[in-house]
């Protein structure tokens, strides 16, 4: 094992060894210069049950593993904040079997791996008009964000009922009130008041958002917060991706220049 992926090496499960190709990607990485922020669209699930002749349902429970592997590889990469797209306001539209299974499955999830969140100093908390969802799922929901919330390590992020314009109509809501209640007008409406108002109020955008099933769409996620989001897009349905592909989609932003509308800086 090579100094640098030995001085990464945490107390992660054994099943998640690196091979010979995950440690060379590895070597590649900078260390130093890991995004902050990574958020995924995590698509295909369905279509890999497809290309199976299995039910939907066994792409997102096979989806849980991929789930769980780059939580892992987050936290191991000292990446600061994950944020997965889970589910969509839009989702309500599918079959009632396959949402109640998405919910029993992100359950499970919270269940099994809350123990894996404290081990390895993550903290859970979500996105989206959780309000929503049934009280069984908010008392999951809660019990993992409580019991995390004092953990200082990755911060991982669930998008759940979860909409871009759903976000900006709840914001612009916030804001209106925050503005009746500003006696003295000192409230600039500008674009850091519309920050303040957003789920991610308080948090960096995404450096990078990842896109798999090759889909080149982004699906009414995080619409404002991606303004300068690198875009990764891999062909690679959810339920396949590992820990190399995250670290390729961290090579391919580490090989980019981020000019933000400005002139390149060679
Ligand atoms: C998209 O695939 C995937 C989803 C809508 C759900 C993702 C949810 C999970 C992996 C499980 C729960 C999550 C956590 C964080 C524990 P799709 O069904 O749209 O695939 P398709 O486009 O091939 O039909």
């Amino acid at each position: 094992m090579s100094l640098v992926t030995r001085e990464i090496q945490t107390n992660f499960a054994p099943h998640l060894k690196d091979s010979i190709e995950d440690q060379k990607l590895l070597e590649r990485l900078d260390l130093e210069a890991i995004p902050k922020h990574i958020a995924i669209i995590m698509d295909g699930n369905g279509r890999w049950a497809q290309n199976r002749r299995l039910p939907r349902v066994a792409g997102h429970r096979a989806g849980i593993e991929s789930v769980r592997e780059v939580v892992e590889t987050a936290a191991r990469l000292k990446l600061n904040i994950l944020t997965l797209y889970a589910f969509s306001v839009e989702n309500w539209k599918r079959p009632k079997t396959e949402v109640t299974m998405l919910m029993r499955l992100l359950k499970e999830f919270l269940n099994r791996e809350l123990a894996t969140l404290m081990d390895n100093d993550i903290k859970f908390d979500t996105l989206g008009r959780t309000e929503e969802l049934s009280p069984s799922i908010q008392r999951e929901l809660d019990l993992a964000k409580n019991k995390t919330s004092r953990n200082h390590g990755l911060l991982f992020n669930v998008a759940l009922n979860y909409g871009g314009r759903a976000e900006l109509v709840d914001a612009f809501k916030h804001l209106w009130k925050k503005k009746q209640n500003d006696a003295q007008d000192k409230l600039n409406l500008d674009e850091q008041a519309i920050a303040d108002c957003l789920y991610t109020a308080g948090l960096p955008d995404p450096d990078l958002l990842i896109r798999t099933s090759g889909e080149l769409r982004i699906s009414n996620f995080l619409l404002w917060q991606i303004a300068y989001s690198e875009i990764w897009v891999t062909k690679t349905l959810w339920p396949d991706f590992r820990k190399k592909d995250l670290f390729e989609a961290i090579l391919s932003y580490q090989s980019r220049e981020r000019r933000y509308g400005g002139l390149s800086t060679e």
